[in-house]
């Protein structure tokens, strides 16, 4: 089945103005001269960026994405955004549910699941993360945990269309260590296993699920030709423009 590999870069909470909108700027002159890349591109500025690095993407084939969104559609939510919000900035995706919120925000995959619906309802595409951390590793618990994020902060109604999943065990996050491909493809395997029995067969083997955790140039091959991998969610080499293009072109795109 044809799933269009995603290479999404997460911003976190870095870039002012300035180094934010050359990133893009950057991103965007490489994606054009790629001519018509096979695989899709989104990056996920912070909040206050989103609006400046729209414009400097103009022409280029990258997507938008926020990096959080709340369930409502407006009100008294003092310092939260909604879905509506990012929709109208632009946005085409949000990431959901990654382990610095789950952390940082003790995000529950109930809310996560809240989140999901109506950032759907929005007209927003998901990526909702999941992941063990190195204790539930350790423990011999990955699957399990994993399952479990996935049963519960994936809504019902998720389809291939509006949901993608990104798979980062938090010990790689940031760290440089990495799970080994066995280890990757077991984990994306079994998820895929999981969104079969919750939404279907048809679905899941359309959903793209991401590999997240010090995706970096060097490795990008390994993971991102692995038959379950569809992409990769990353965060500290989608700040530099050369890495964040070379971990497509060395996946082959
Ligand atoms: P790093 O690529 O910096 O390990 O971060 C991964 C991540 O958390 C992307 O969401």
């Amino acid at each position: 089945m044809a799933r269009k590999t995603m290479i999404a870069g997460n911003w976190k909470m870095n870039c002012l103005s300035a180094d934010g909108i050359e990133l893009a700027k950057g991103i965007a002159s490489e994606v054009k001269s790629m001519g018509k890349p096979e695989c899709e591109f989104l990056v996920c500025p912070p909040f206050t960026l989103l609006s400046s690095v729209k414009k400097a993407l103009r022409g280029a084939k990258v997507a938008l994405g926020a990096q959080d969104a709340h369930f409502n559609v407006k009100g008294a939510h003092t310092g939260d955004i909604s879905p509506e919000m990012l929709k109208d900035i632009g946005c085409t995706y949000v990431i959901l549910g990654h382990s610095e919120r789950r952390a940082d925000h003790k995000e529950s995959n109930e809310l996560i699941n809240k989140k999901a619906i109506a950032a759907n309802q929005a007209g927003l595409k998901t990526v909702i993360c999941i992941g063990e951390t190195l204790e539930e590793r350790d423990s011999g618990k990955t699957i399990e945990v994993c399952t479990q994020q996935i049963l519960g902060s994936v809504p019902d109604s998720a389809t291939a269309a509006n949901t993608v999943i990104a798979y980062e065990p938090v010990w790689a996050i940031g760290t440089g260590k990495t799970p080994t491909a066995n280890d990757v493809e077991e984990v994306h395997a079994a998820v895929r296993k999981v969104l079969a029995k919750k939404l279907g067969k048809a679905n899941a083997n359309k959903m793209r699920i991401l590999y997240g955790g010090s995706v970096k140039p060097s490795n990008a091959k390994e993971f991102l030709s692995l038959e379950d991998v569809d992409g990769a969610l990353i965060g500290g080499a989608s700040l530099k423009v050369a890495d964040f293009i070379a971990i497509a072109k060395n996946a082959g795109f």
